[in-house]
């Protein structure tokens, strides 16, 4: 079996995500590679892999215009076996929605769309999970990628359903997407930035030109975070979301927070998802 991981990931988690189920299937002796997706990168050859799986992090409970885009692109592939991936920071339901608009792409191009893994992975906006949720979260990845790889391996799946009230709130979100660009390019530097480029090379859309070692923020900004939580110096401002800027890489190591560790914020919904995945 030849696998083709197709990930946009704007901090990191979908993307640890996608290796680590990668990393496994090699193990199993498939093949699977990981593809990021990135404005102005060429396309896969997608007729080379027997499935596809398309991973993502949802943003406002929806997909992040990029991969949306990245599905309006593909070839049709009629038959050809497909599944959504993706990560929030939350057990919300909601998040179901975000794969609506993706599942009806690839079915009008033909794909067998057979499933969807979702994964709970720290927040990179809004707030900072502590270290101990961080790695229960992982604890928790790691036993979902275990039986969804084989899932995948052997071409099952299932498809989730959402109700028309989630699919509605969903939509009213979505005035997310149009507003990044404007967002973003109120997007500024501090002081403290010493100019090391990281975040020009780093964002996903190619949105930010480094002029006079001090970063330029263009018109493409899809609000991935990228550049605020990467920032060696936390020397960036996200403009309007600026009160809810997370910065610095999670470290997925340590101890697993104990029940009455885990954060107050929709407590019972990430105890209720810990708990199935234990
Ligand atoms: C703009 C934006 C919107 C987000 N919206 C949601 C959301 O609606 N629901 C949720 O559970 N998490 C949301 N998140 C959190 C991310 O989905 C989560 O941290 C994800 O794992 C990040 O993946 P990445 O590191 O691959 O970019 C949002 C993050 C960003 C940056
Ligand atoms: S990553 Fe931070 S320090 Fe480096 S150029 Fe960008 S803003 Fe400046
Ligand atoms: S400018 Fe920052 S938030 Fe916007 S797309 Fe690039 S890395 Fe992501």
């Amino acid at each position: 079996m030849n696998i083709l991981y197709a990930v946009f990931s704007g901090t990191g988690n979908t993307l640890r995500v996608c290796r680590r189920s990668a990393e496994l299937l090699r193990e199993s002796g498939h093949a699977a590679e990981v593809y990021s997706i990135k404005k102005g990168a060429p396309m896969p050859a997608i007729e080379a892999y027997e499935a596809l799986v398309v991973a993502y992090p949802v943003h406002g409970f929806n997909a992040p215009t990029p991969v949306l885009k990245f599905l309006r692109s593909l070839p049709a592939a009629a038959g050809k076996r497909a599944y959504l991936l993706r990560t929030s920071g939350e057990p919300s339901k909601l998040n179901n929605a975000s794969g609506v608009t993706p599942k009806r792409i690839l079915k009008k191009k033909g794909y067998d769309v057979r499933g969807e893994f979702t994964y709970v992975m720290p927040y990179n906006i809004l707030f900072r999970h502590s270290d101990g949720m961080v790695a229960r979260m992982w604890q928790a990845a790691e036993r979902r990628i275990e039986e969804d790889v084989q899932t995948v391996a052997r071409g099952g799946g299932q498809l989730i359903k959402v109700d028309p009230v989630r699919r509605a709130a969903a939509f009213a979100v979505r005035i997310e997407h149009p507003a990044m660009p404007l967002l973003g390019r109120g997007f500024r530097t501090t002081d403290d930035c010493v100019g090391c480029g990281l975040c020009a090379t780093d964002c996903p859309q190619g949105n930010i030109t480094m002029k006079d070692h001090r970063p330029v923020f263009g018109a493409d900004c899809v609000g991935c975070m990228g550049c605020a939580f990467l920032c060696p110096k936390d020397a960036v401002r996200i403009s309007l979301l600026n009160g809810w800027r997370v910065n610095g890489a999670y470290s997925f190591e340590g101890e697993p927070a104990a029940d009455d560790e885990v954060c107050r914020y929709l407590r019972k919904m990430y105890l209720r998802y810990f708990h199935e995945n234990e």
